[in-house]
């Protein structure tokens, strides 16, 4: 789709270049991307507007952009790491704090928008993660993007991981011109950035990004290391816990408390949106000065209205359990299934990238060969995500599946089959399209090559809408 907007802006361009005179309408300029965008979809390759109907659970009812029933299947597409959105003691803290402070709370940070359970889950995550002072963001896009604006001036520099989240890279890009990628995880590549830009001045500010674990190759940085080299050359380390907290590491602490490094990292961040189920996220230091300029200086916390007291009340269960031995005892159940749907994809000949995570990232080549097995996944009866240039590389599109503390071993070996015979099919109708991406000699055998629409294929879809 990337390509597909990039060659619409071509066209653009040669019809501004044939009509110099002629204003170029913004809006007008997209007119072509719904007819392309119904194909896609009446094919099965719109991975992108998938609708969950009813609770996030290990199976789930999708639909499609235009409210077509998709799959009815197991569920390796949600971030719900630990099983915790429809955990009975969850739910009732979201009914009793709806019952006792309302649905919303009327304004930011800055202007009231703070209530008794976001200052008392400010004061808890401080305590959990070691550092004394915590913000409340109402997502973890702003927490990432804001604490990048409120920390960096347009004469510092940035020095980024190239896999960093898209809210890390456009809150850099925001911040200042001076930004700098290197390698993902290279401290090699990491140090030469940092190097570069000391030798060109001594006295400039410069701020070091990285993730505890990376949710499109499920690895995870030398945390230590990092903060090392940032302290060497004069930077400030800011690390992003999106995926792991709560999810990995013997207290739910991930790389950081495997590393040793708890309480050791100048600037952390994280999410609420995937092991604590809820909308929300949290910039953590042991600075209360960064906690003020964020509250009177960055977008996403000063202008925009805070966490609902029902989210900060869901956050603040979740992390009771998260702390507690039934957090435990569900990171264990995560892990076997990490592991175990790990085998599935290797013994199928395409082998998960990284380690065992609630994230398993498997390559599929290029952009089409991705949709298509991600299509045939769904027709078999399962559900999972992908993902695509430009959030990897090119021909670096993987299916992106996501295990939960809920799933049992048997929905795994469900997907056994499902995963199997997708990838047959899918290299079957690529081969038929005359591709050259079928892996394996007998791809395509046992299939109908031809790709149909999904109408039909199944004219039940059409009939339920
Ligand atoms: C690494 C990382 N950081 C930040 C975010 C943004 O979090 P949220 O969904 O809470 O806005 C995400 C979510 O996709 C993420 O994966």
């Amino acid at each position: 789709m990337a390509d597909y907007l990039s060659y619409m802006d071509q066209l653009n361009e040669a019809e501004r270049i044939r009509a110099p005179d002629t204003p170029e309408s913004l809006i007008g300029r997209l007119a072509a991307l719904p007819a392309a965008w119904d194909m896609l979809d009446d094919y099965g390759l719109d991975v992108y507007s998938k609708q969950i109907v009813g609770r996030v659970a290990t199976t789930a009812e999708v639909r499609d952009r235009r409210g077509r029933p998709m799959v009815t299947g197991v569920n390796f597409g949600s971030q719900d790491y630990l099983s915790l959105a429809s955990h009975p003691a969850v739910m009732k803290a979201a009914t009793d704090a709806i019952e006792r402070y309302g649905v919303h709370v009327g304004g930011s940070a800055a202007l009231m928008g703070n209530c008794a359970p976001s200052w008392l889950l400010e004061k808890q995550l401080c305590d959990w993660l070691q550092l004394s002072d915590c913000s409340l963001f109402p997502t973890g896009w702003g927490a990432g993007y804001g604490a990048i604006r409120a920390l960096v001036r347009p004469r510092d520099h940035i020095v980024i991981d190239r896999l960093s989240h898209a809210s890390l890279h456009e809150g850099a890009r925001a911040a200042t011109r001076h930004v700098h990628v290197f390698n993902h995880l290279s401290l090699e590549s990491l140090e030469r950035q940092l190097k570069l830009v000391r030798e060109r001045s001594a006295n400039v500010g410069i701020l070091v990004v990285t993730e505890s674990l990376f949710s499109m190759d499920s690895d995870v940085p030398d945390l230590r290391a990092h903060q090392e080299l940032a302290r060497r050359y004069g930077a400030t380390l800011m690390v992003d816990m999106a995926h792991d907290l709560g999810s990995m590491g013997a207290n739910g602490l991930g790389a950081l408390e495997q590393q040793d490094m708890l309480g050791k990292v100048d600037v952390v961040m994280g999410s609420f949106s995937k092991t604590f189920t809820s909308n929300g996220g949290f910039v953590a230091c042991n600075s209360p000065g960064l906690k003020l300029a964020i509250r009177f200086g960055c977008g996403p916390h000063t202008f925009s209205n805070a966490m609902s007291p029902a989210q900060a009340s869901v956050v603040l269960k979740n992390l009771e359990i998260v702390r507690s031995s039934e957090g435990a005892h569900r990171r264990a159940l995560l892990q076997r299934n990490s592991v175990a749907l790990r085998k599935v994809v290797a013994d199928a000949g395409t082998p998960a990238m990284g380690i065992p995570s609630a994230v398993v990232p498997v390559p599929m080549g290029s952009t089409g060969r991705c949709r298509m097995v991600s299509r045939f996944i769904s027709e078999g009866g399962a559900v999972c995500n992908a993902v695509e240039y430009p959030a990897v590389p090119r021909e670096g599109a993987r299916l992106r599946l996501q295990v939960m503390a809920d799933h049992a071993l048997e929905d795994i070996e469900l997907f056994r089959g499902i995963y199997t015979r997708a990838l047959a099919q899918a290299d079957a109708a690529l081969a038929a399209f005359g591709c050259s991406e079928a892996l394996g000699e007998d791809a395509g055998e046992p299939y109908d090559s031809a790709l149909a629409p999904l109408s039909t294929i199944d004219p039940v879809l059409q009939a339920e809408i």
